[in-house]
C-alpha cells in the first residue's frame, strides 16, 4: 500500500496481527488480509457477531458511532469504549482486542 498509514491490531487469543489502514475498519482489514472474522451480516453493522473486547489501546480507537452504539446496547454491554463492533471500529494507533474465532481462511 503506497504511503498509506496503517496501525497494528493484535487479536487474542489467536495471536493474529492485522495492519489496519486509516480508512478501513478492523473487520474489513481482516478480510483483506485473508482472515475469517465471525459475522452474519457481512460487515453491515447489524448482526453484532463481530464484537470485540478492547484490552489495550482504547485511546487509539475512534469514537463509537450511532449504529455501533445501538449494537453494543443490544448486546447488553456498556458503551464504555471497551466493547466495540469490529466492522465499525477504526483505529489511529496500536490496539489489542480479544475475539475468539479469528483465523486464517482456508485456501481453496
Ligand atoms: S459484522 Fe455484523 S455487526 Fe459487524
Amino acid at each position: 500500500m503506497d504511503g498509506e498509514v496503517s496501525h497494528r491490531v493484535a487479536v487474542r487469543p489467536s495471536g493474529v496481527e492485522l495492519d489496519v489502514l486509516d480508512d478501513e475498519d478492523v473487520f474489513t482489514a481482516a478480510q483483506r488480509l485473508g482472515y475469517r472474522w465471525p459475522t452474519l451480516c457481512g460487515g453491515k453493522g447489524t448482526c453484532r457477531t463481530c464484537f470485540v473486547q478492547v484490552e489495550e489501546g482504547a485511546e487509539n480507537c475512534l469514537p463509537v458511532g450511532p449504529l455501533e452504539r445501538e449494537g453494543i446496547e443490544a448486546l447488553r454491554r456498556p458503551v464504555d469504549g471497551l466493547t466495540r463492533l469490529a466492522c465499525r471500529l477504526r483505529v489511529q494507533g496500536p490496539v489489542t482486542v480479544t475475539k475468539r474465532g479469528v483465523r486464517r481462511r482456508v485456501q481453496e
